[in-house]
């Protein structure tokens, strides 16, 4: 893809991986649309990058999709890339009982609902593009569930899934769809967790995005670096063997959730 040239609709572009594709993009000279629900932060990208639009939108809620459809369509005609990176990821114990049944589900409502809902509103203004991508973030985590993030695994396998059957589907379009399969990166993602993962496991944004970037500009179906080339070799060979490794996790999360003072 040619990116200097494009149009770029990035979901979540305020915080983490998508501020860093925000930097980098608008580097490169292309046109970026960000969104995000905090106006602050909002704000905040528009004050740093003031060439950016932003529109504040949820992407779990479908009227918000809707809007920003509208909105974006008649702002920006030539919108040619969407970059589905909005998602949120929590420690959910599913033992525990205080979770609310219609809360339980947020990773889904917003990775998976969030951007299958937000490519099917958007991908009859991409195809009629001569050149338009489809970019799904999904993670590692699609490759090896993470037992102390149940859902948003359950949420990044489904973003995988779909995304390879939406390239099928497009094949024969002008619409490329690729996946950028992150490893741990030092975001806000994981800001609120009580158990912290370990920083030197933790890949750096600015890297990370350098690879996505390269990926889109090449047309990589799937933008991986060699730590998930080398999770999804592994757990192709040993299935079981790295859930099992990041499972021991689990049961210091459970440990400080049930016993704070420990
Ligand atoms: N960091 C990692 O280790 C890692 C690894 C693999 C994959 N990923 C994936 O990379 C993507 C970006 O994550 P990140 O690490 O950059 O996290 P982050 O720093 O927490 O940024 C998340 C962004 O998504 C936005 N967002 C969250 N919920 C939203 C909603 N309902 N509607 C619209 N925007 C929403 C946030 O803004 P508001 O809160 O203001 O809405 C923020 O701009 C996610 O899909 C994540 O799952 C991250």
């Amino acid at each position: 893809m040619d990116l200097k040239n494009s149009t770029i609709l990035v979901t979540g572009g305020t915080s983490g991986i998508g501020l860093e594709l925000v930097r980098q993009l608008t580097e490169i000279g292309a046109q970026v649309i960000v969104t995000g629900r905090n106006s602050t932060a909002l704000n905040e990208t528009k004050r740093r990058f003031p060439s950016v639009h932003t529109f504040q939108s949820d992407i779990s809620k479908p009227d918000n999709i809707r809007q920003l459809y509208n909105d974006v369509t008649a702002m920006f005609p030539e919108l040619n890339i969407l970059i589905n990176n909005a998602g949120e990821m929590r420690l959910i114990d599913m033992q525990e009982t205080s979770m609310q049944l219609e809360d339980l589900t947020r990773e889904i409502d917003i990775n998976l609902s969030g951007t299958i809902r937000t490519t099917h509103q958007f991908l009859p203004h991409l195809i009629k593009k001569q050149s338009a991508a489809i970019v799904n973030v999904s993670s590692a985590i699609a490759f090896m569930a993470y037992s102390t993030a149940p859902v948003y695994s359950a949420s990044k396998a489904g973003v995988h899934a779909f995304t390879m059957a939406l390239r099928l589907q497009l094949k024969d379009t002008g619409v490329k769809v690729l996946e950028l399969i992150p490893p741990g990166v030092k975001t806000n993602l994981q800001n609120n967790w009580v158990l912290q993962p370990n920083p030197g496991q933790m890949m750096d944004v600015d890297k990370l995005v350098k690879i996505a970037i390269r990926g889109i500009q090449n047309d990589n179906s799937e933008i991986k670096p060699t730590l998930v080339r080398l999770i999804k070799f592994v757990s192709r060979i040993m299935p079981g063997t790295l859930m099992n490794y990041g499972h021991r996790e689990f049961e210091k999360f459970r440990q400080l959730t049930r016993n704070p003072e420990s």
